[in-house]
């Protein structure tokens, strides 16, 4: 008897011991609990979503789910149920990344955007019922959820529902964008008619998507996917010549990818793998820069020789974006040829410093500067130190401007995305070639590129912006703008940037809204042979910093977004 007690005794303490040593463990894994969690949201609402849940218990996965909900009904010219995007994540110290980007519905081919001269028939693409890929959005969510939420799904889905019941006030910014998509919007998309009420200072209710949002909190992600949700999608698109069936939603799948992971100055850089170009980019233009430290040092930044060095290995990026880039579950991508050190060598050695090397020597990029910016980005990090980086879109503001009558869902036209045809160009001007041809069930190139970046699994910076193909580079200058040139983070996001892509041949991307490059600035690079196109808008930047344990979240000057903390 006595035996037998000791033996309990002893079999309990090594319980209780190991249940201490574990949760030991798990502090020492976990010890950056931070003074407050924060979000830096593209608009008021999705911050005020995020606010409330993580003021609730809720986790980083929890609140992110919130904004992205919340975005969908308050920033619908971007954020989405009817479209995809994909998130980063560190959870516990451990990094993640979600694929949740549209596919192409099992209808669609290599050539259905071309006429029979094989020529690419305008706005196909873009604003017609054959322009949207299957959503993936409300999977991606779901999964997240499932894998890492702390409040209960029904819960975060609260704060969307509201907004969707109660309305919103439209801002002038939303008022603007959806005036210049209205002309677009093809026949019989109901768009007119469903945001009509979008007027500055007016409050927007949207209580067929209050239905829907409340569909998905009881049902998860059948309540999109199957059902009656998925039948008026289907029907609608069915009676207009478009493609997406029952079955294409029903057999959605979000993906777990790896993400991609490099060491750059100490830290780690976690970012999006393809489908996505823009880690690939990103990693290829930090270390790039890093090798060219020597060129870099001493001059002031964004002056025309900084301008200038950019420049020349963006170039070298968009040459292997355009060539070998696409989707990994149907294509080859040598991402770690793209990305090993002696290959960027070898690459940044080519850069000539004092001048313009020559395009043609360099490949083929693209053929015109169409532009568009029209996807959304949020970050958020909670007070155990998980943080999510989250960019997702419709692709064009408001998509393919067909909103699913009794819904309130707004189709993405992500199909814009795949190469329409080898060598022409898409909105965002960048070519492609058979890496990204179409093909049913595939996953059109992305440059979208949610971000983290680590030092011993410790949260630095979460950021991300939209922005097409300007995306990388607008994350590649702030980060390097924190880390290489001390700027505080809201100096980091509002200085101005600049972009270039290869092609058009020399041209360089500037701000509209920065008229402050002087005349000086832009002669010294007309002389080395640059030309300059005025962009409107150059992304939308949501980023956190975290510094001693306190966040500092900012949202960019070139939007409409806010940042909050949270105790
Ligand atoms: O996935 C992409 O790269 C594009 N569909 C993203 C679109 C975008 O960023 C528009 N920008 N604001």
């Amino acid at each position: 008897m006595f035996y037998l007690r000791r033996t309990i005794v002893k079999c309990c303490s090594f319980i209780l011991l190991l249940i201490f040593s574990q949760n030991v463990i798990a502090l020492q894994k976990n010890n950056t609990t931070l003074d407050a969690g924060a979000i830096a949201s593209p608009d008021y609402y999705g911050a005020l979503a995020a606010q409330q849940i993580l003021q609730k218990g809720g986790n980083a996965v929890d609140a992110a789910v919130a904004t992205a909900f919340a975005l969908a009904v308050t920033y619908p010219e971007a954020g989405n149920i009817g479209g995809g995007g994909f998130m980063t994540l560190l959870m516990d110290g451990k990094p993640y990344f979600i694929d949740y980007r549209e596919v192409a519905p099992a209808l669609a081919s290599r050539d259905m955007y071309l006429d029979t001269n094989k020529e690419v028939i305008d706005n196909l693409s873009l604003y017609s019922y054959k322009a949207p890929g299957v959503p993936g959005t409300v999977a991606g969510m779901w999964s997240v959820h499932q894998r890492f939420g702390r409040l209960p799904w029904q819960q975060v889905l609260q704060p969307a529902i509201e907004f969707a019941n109660d309305g919103f006030y439209v801002e002038s910014q939303l008022a603007q964008r959806y005036q210049e998509v209205l002309g677009k919007a093809p026949n019989n998309s109901y768009f007119e008619k469903y945001f009509s009420g979008l007027q500055t200072g007016k409050l927007f209710k949207q209580p067929e998507l209050a239905n829907i949002l409340t569909l998905i909190a009881k049902q998860g992600m059948d309540g999109f996917y199957k059902g009656e949700t998925a039948k008026l999608i289907a029907s609608q698109m069915a009676e207009n010549g478009g493609l997406i069936t029952e079955a294409d939603l029903a057999n959605y799948q979000a993906k777990w990818r790896k993400p991609l992971i490099a060491n750059w100055q100490g830290m780690q850089i976690i970012t999006a793998p393809p489908p996505s170009s823009g880690g690939v980019g990103l990693i290829q233009l930090l270390t790039m820069k890093n090798i060219l430290a020597d060129e870099f040092k001493n001059i002031e930044v964004n002056s025309p020789k900084y301008i200038h060095l950019l420049a020349e290995i963006e170039k070298r990026v968009f040459a292997d974006r355009a060539n070998y880039m696409g989707d990994p579950d149907f294509i080859s991508v040598p991402v770690t040829k793209l990305i090993d050190h002696a290959y960027l060598l070898e690459r940044a050695n080519q850069v000539n410093p004092t001048a313009i090397s020559n395009t043609d020597e360099i490949q083929p990029g693209l053929s015109d500067n169409k532009e568009k910016l029209q996807t959304t980005h949020f970050s958020v990090v909670d007070k155990w130190g998980n943080a999510v980086s989250n960019t997702y879109t419709l692709n064009g503001w408001f998509g393919s401007a067909i909103v699913i009558k009794g819904t309130g869902i707004i189709l993405n036209n992500e199909m814009d995305d795949f190469s329409s045809k080898p060598g022409i160009a898409n909105q965002f001007g960048v070519v492609g070639n058979d890496a990204n041809a179409i093909e049913a069930n595939k996953r059109p190139l992305s440059s979208m590129t949610p971000t983290i970046i680590t030092k011993d699994n410790q949260v630095l910076l979460v950021i991300g912006t939209p922005g097409g193909s300007r995306i990388f580079t607008s994350i590649f200058q702030v980060i390097t703008n924190v880390f290489d040139n001390q700027m505080s983070l809201s100096e980091a996001v509002f200085a101005p940037r600049y972009h270039h892509q290869l092609l058009p041949k020399d041209q360089i991307f500037i701000e509209r809204f920065q008229n402050r490059v002087s005349k000086q600035f832009k002669q010294t690079l007309e002389d080395m042979g640059y030309n300059f196109y005025q962009q409107d808008f150059s992304g939308d930047i949501q980023a956190i910093q975290i510094l001693d344990n306190q966040p500092n979240a900012v949202s960019d000057i070139r939007g409409r977004g806010r940042s909050m903390l949270t105790n």
